[in-house]
């Protein structure tokens, strides 16, 4: 049965980490996987989670089985967060939520409800998009087409052509969106634009599905969470999948949820026992551990405090390593190419580099990122900064 599949090659961006460990190169710069790293290039545990892990040995008391929905209390944690007070008051049951394996997970058990609820929907994906998306969505059995998204030129979103291209979407097509801190361009849309790409969406009854993989990363929880709270306001149905992978640090922990908003004023339960009968299909019910400790933080209000302070040293670690950047390719004679840098937000940035340059600097100097120009900006530190612009301006 099984004797026609052969070795798959590496995945672009997991490939590399082995051979950035494998490189000898005392100045090598791991610039590829989207994970936090401190000045010393540690991904560390959050405070706030490590003592909610206390809090959790003393108490948790049993490894049974939670339900397919997931923790408790954990997706209305989270809907606070992201909808905020008000906005989740009012949703009420028109709003189903589930936890899920990650926000990889919620992306696919939201596709799959797709394909169930409309088998012949086509899903719109931004240009360039995060790696995972047309494969996760292929996978759930849809197809796909892409709007027009990021200008090279002038490094943001060309909204105008963004709006045209969704002007071919026929209704009923759901347009996937990234929330904040676009993956991996790192290009966000203004809040005026979210406006109009939602009177679009409305117009031609289109659905939005908003990924939310870095809430807090950009300019703050709430700052972050406008575009939610626009089309969840705005929009008759739309779907939210969400990761705590970054924000929370909780990676390999896989604790994400998904959120569906429907007409019918049933929705908590109609496509609340939907999904929970597709997790049942697919993984049964979700990992416990990063749900309890993301739960436990959000419950308690000092937790809750100290985990915001954390999330706001790692976004201005970050925000600052991109001015820094952008102002060594200044010193390194590049002009304003790549001034954008300081201005995106989230993890990534896309440099206008070919894969050649990309490959020339991965052999030369040991800096290690994929060949589409992605960084992952917060693997820098103050001290490699020089050493990466120069290699980078090198290549030109
Ligand atoms: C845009 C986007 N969506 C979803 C995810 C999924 O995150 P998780 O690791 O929680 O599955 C990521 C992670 O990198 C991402 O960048």
């Amino acid at each position: 049965m099984f004797s026609h599949l052969d070795k798959l090659p590496a995945d672009p961006i997991l490939g590399l980490s082995a051979l950035f460990k494998a490189d000898t190169n005392p100045e090598k710069v791991d610039l590829g996987v989207g994970v936090y790293k401190t000045a010393e290039g540690k991904t560390p545990i959050l405070g706030a989670v490590q003592q909610a892990y206390g809090r959790l040995c003393a108490d948790e008391g049993s490894k049974v089985y939670i339900a397919p929905s997931g923790w408790p209390g954990f997706t209305d944690a989270v809907a606070k967060l992201v909808f905020g007070d008000d906005l989740r008051a009012n949703l009420g049951d028109h709003l189903a939520g589930i936890q899920t394996p990650g926000g990889c997970g919620a992306l696919r058990l939201a596709f799959e409800l797709i394909a169930y609820a409309k088998p012949e929907t086509t899903v719109w994906v931004s240009t360039p998009t995060w790696a995972n998306h047309v494969p996760t969505l292929a996978a759930a059995g849809l197809k796909h087409k892409q709007y027009a998204y990021y200008d090279q030129a002038t490094a943001s979103v060309d909204v105008e052509a963004m709006l045209a291209s969704l002007g071919d979407a026929q209704a009923g097509d759901v347009v996937l969106l990234h929330a904040c801190c676009h993956n991996p361009t790192g290009a966000d849309l203004a809040v005026a634009d979210w406006k109009r790409v939602s009177d679009l969406l409305l117009e031609k009854g289109l659905i939005p599905f908003l990924d939310m993989a870095y809430q807090g990363f950009a300019a703050g929880l709430d700052d972050d969470a406008e575009s939610v709270r626009h089309i969840f306001s705005a929009q008759p149905e739309a779907l939210l999948s969400y990761s705590c992978s970054k924000n929370f640090g909780l990676y390999r922990e896989r604790t994400g949820a998904l959120f569906v908003k429907g007409t019918r004023a049933d929705t908590k339960d109609a496509l609340g026992t939907n999904l929970a009968r597709l997790a049942r299909e697919n993984y049964s019910m979700p990992p416990a551990h990063g749900a309890a400790l993301a739960t436990t933080v959000l419950e308690d209000s000092d937790l809750k405090a100290s985990w915001i302070m954390e999330l706001s040293s790692m976004r201005d670690r970050v925000n600052g390593l991109r001015r820094g950047l952008a102002d060594a390719f200044v010193r390194e004679g590049c002009g304003e190419r790549f001034s954008g840098v300081a201005r995106q937000t989230g993890m990534f940035s896309l440099l206008n580099l070919t894969a050649e340059q990309v490959a020339v600097i991965q052999k030369d100097k040991s800096i290690y990122f994929p060949s589409n120009g992605r960084i992952n900006v917060a693997g820098l530190t103050d001290e490699n900064i020089p050493y990466v612009a120069r290699a980078i301006a090198g290549v030109l």
